[in-house]
C-alpha cells in the first residue's frame, strides 16, 4: 500500500477538536499503571520531608497508611516500599528483621488496603553502614556473598506479606537465589519485579537523600550498568527472565525510552519503568521557577515511557498524575 500524499492526504483533519484527537489517540496512561514509591521508618507519627523531592517524605507506618489510602483513593495499581532501619551494620543484617519498618508496613497494608499491590524494594544500600548494595571484599561489592543476604530479605518481605519483591541490586545470580528461596519457604506466588537494566545514573542522587543510602565511598559503577549500553540493557533482561523474573524493569526512564523500546520488543515480558528521583526533582524545580509547565510536563514525561513500551510506572508523581486522569485529562 503507498503512502498516501498531501492534498489528498492532510494529517490535520484528525487534529482538528479534542474529541476527534482522542478517537485516533495511540497511547494512553491508567491510573492502575501507576506504582507510588513510600519511604518508611520506624516510630508513629514521623514526617519528614525530602528537600530535593517536594511532596515526598520519609514516614512511619502510620502515616504512610494516609498516604497508600490516598493512592488508593485516585486508583494507583501499587505502592513500593523502601525501608529506612534503626541500626545498620556491614552486611544490612537489619532487611531481613520481622520487625523492621517495611515488613511493619506491609503487615499494615495488608490489613487495611488488602487490595492495593504491595512491592518491596529488595536491597542492601539502605541497610549498610557503607551504603553499597550488597557486602564489601577488598574494596569491591562481592557478588556472592550478597546472594543469600538478597535471599533472606526478599523472603522475609513475602512472609511480611509483599505480592511482589523488586531486587535493585545488580549482582548476577540473584533472580534466581530469590526464586529458589521464595519457593523454597513456601511463597511460590510471590512474583520478582527486577531491576533488570539499572543504569549507573547521576538521577539517583534525591534517592539517596531519601534513603539514607549514599555509598560512603566510591561509586556504584562496579555493579550498576555503563548509560552507554542498549545491547547489554536486552541481554540482563533475558538472564532476568530465565531466571524466574516475571516483571523486568528499565531505570532510570525518561534518558533511557529506547532501552525501554527495546526490551519490551526483544522479550514480550511484562516491562516497568522507574521515573527516578532526579527526573522527579528536574521537572519540579523547573515547574517551580515557573520555567516550564509542571502539570504538563508531568503527563508528558508519563506518556513518552508508556509510548516507549513501558506497561508500568514507579513514579513520584502517581497520585498527582491519577488524579489528574481521574478529573478527566485531555491533552
Ligand atoms: C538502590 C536504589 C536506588 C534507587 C532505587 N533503589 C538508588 C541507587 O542505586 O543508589 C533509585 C530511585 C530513585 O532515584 O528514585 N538500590
Ligand atoms: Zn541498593
Amino acid at each position: 500500500m503507498s503512502m498516501p500524499q498531501y492534498p489528498e492526504y492532510r494529517p490535520r483533519r484528525l487534529r482538528r477538536t479534542a474529541a476527534l484527537r482522542a478517537l485516533v489517540r495511540e497511547t494512553h496512561i491508567d491510573p492502575s499503571q501507576l506504582i507510588l514509591p513510600l519511604f518508611v521508618r520506624s516510630g508513629s507519627g514521623v514526617r519528614r520531608a525530602i528537600a530535593s523531592m517536594p511532596g515526598v517524605a520519609q514516614s512511619s507506618t502510620d502515616e504512610l497508611l494516609r498516604d497508600a489510602e490516598r493512592a488508593t483513593r485516585a486508583g494507583v495499581g501499587a505502592v513500593i516500599l523502601f525501608g529506612i532501619p534503626d541500626a545498620k551494620d556491614a552486611t544490612g543484617s537489619s532487611a531481613w528483621d520481622a520487625r523492621g519498618p517495611v515488613q511493619q508496613a506491609l503487615r499494615a497494608l495488608a490489613r487495611e488496603l488488602p487490595d492495593l499491590v504491595r512491592i518491596a524494594d529488595v536491597c542492601l544500600c539502605e541497610y549498610t553502614d557503607h551504603g553499597h548494595c550488597g557486602v564489601m571484599r577488598d574494596g569491591h561489592v562481592d557478588n556472592d556473598a550478597t546472594l543469600p543476604l538478597l535471599a533472606r530479605c526478599a523472603l522475609s518481605f513475602a512472609e511480611a506479606g509483599a505480592d511482589i519483591v523488586a531486587p535493585s541490586d545488580m549482582m548476577d545470580g540473584r533472580v534466581r537465589t530469590i526464586r529458589e528461596a521464595l519457593d523454597g519457604g513456601g511463597h511460590a506466588d510471590t512474583a520478582i519485579l527486577s531491576y533488570a537494566a539499572k543504569f549507573a545514573s547521576a538521577l539517583y542522587g534525591p534517592f539517596r537523600e531519601a534513603a539514607e543510602s549514599t555509598p560512603q565511598s566510591g561509586d556504584r559503577r562496579g555493579y550498576q550498568m555503563d548509560a552507554a549500553n542498549a545491547r547489554e540493557a536486552v541481554r540482563e533482561a533475558r538472564l532476568d527472565i530465565d531466571e524466574g523474573a516475571d516483571i523486568v524493569m528499565v531505570k532510570p526512564a525518561g534518558l533511557y525510552l529506547d532501552i525501554i523500546a527495546h526490551v519490551k520488543r526483544e522479550t514480550g515480558h511484562p516491562v516497568a519503568a522507574y521515573q527516578v528521583s532526579g527526573e522527579y526533582a528536574m521537572i519540579q524545580a523547573a515547574a517551580d521557577r515557573g520555567w516550564i509547565d509542571g502539570d504538563r510536563a508531568m503527563m508528558e514525561s508519563l506518556l513518552g515511557i508508556r509510548r516507549a513500551g513501558a506497561d508500568m510506572i514507579v513514579t513520584y508523581f502517581a497520585i498527582a498524575a491519577a488524579t489528574r486522569l481521574n478529573n478527566g485529562y485531555v491533552e
